[in-house]
């Protein structure tokens, strides 16, 4: 008969052999090089299991000009307009949707593009950093960050950008966060809405109350 340390040992047996058998389903899918080496692109991380990548073609817009890639399917969105596009506008921080960096909008939304495979695009229409203006005609939130110092080394501002301006667009629809949603209210413009909505883009500068200022700024301008 089983005394209660038996039981507990079989508890722990079990524990431990259902962690064991999680790391052994998991292991031959989780490469060592895309576990170390979060900057890899699609061709540097573990091949399929046969070794063959697979291959599919993608035509869709990116800033208002139509591309067609050949791609494989494990590439990432934003690896297809960095590395594919050579659009370096879109910054890869975290690449684990962690922190914004590679924010562009897509089909009028904002979307990390480290997470999102680009062969879902299939003829859907990007706007990255470079087609929402240009040195000599800014958009009026790249010239709100700049008059507002929205920025110290920049590496985080073309996600920032990007998102807030899907954020203003978000509260003009009357799309509610959780801070509206909390008070049961129509999203409006206030400080902790601006925060709340932008808490995906992570600032290391911490440029944060100069972000919400040139938000805030533009959004004056457009009500
Ligand atoms: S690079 Fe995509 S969220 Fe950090
Ligand atoms: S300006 Fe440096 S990370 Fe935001």
């Amino acid at each position: 008969m089983e005394g209660p340390g038996d039981l507990e040992m079989s508890r722990r047996g079990l524990l431990f052999g259902s962690a064991a058998t999680v790391a052994m389903t998991t292991v031959p899918f989780a490469g060592p090089a895309q576990a170390t080496n979060p900057q890899a692109t699609a061709s540097e991380r573990p091949a399929m299991p046969d070794g063959t990548p697979v291959m599919s073609t993608l035509s869709f817009t990116v800033n208002g000009t139509s591309h067609t890639l050949r791609l494989d399917t494990r590439t990432t969105l934003l690896d297809a307009l960095r590395e594919h596009l050579r659009l370096t506008g879109t910054k890869k921080g975290c690449d684990h949707g962690q922190c914004g960096a590679c924010t562009v909008i897509v089909d009028g939304r904002r979307l990390n593009s480290c997470l999102s495979l680009a062969v879902m695009h299939e003829g859907g229409s990007v706007t990255t950093i470079e087609g929402l203006g240009r040195p000599g005609d800014l958009h009026p939130m790249q010239a709100a960050f700049v008059k507002h110092d929205g920025y110290q080394c920049g590496y985080c501002t073309p996600g920032q950008i990007c998102s807030a301006v899907a954020v203003l667009d978000e509260i003009k629809a009357g799309i509610p966060s959780h801070v509206s949603a909390d008070l049961n209210a129509t999203p409006r413009l206030s400080a902790a809405e601006l925060r709340e909505r932008m808490s995906g883009n992570i600032c290391r500068c911490g440029a944060y109350s100069n972000i919400v200022d040139a938000i805030t700024d533009v959004a004056g301008r457009e009500s």
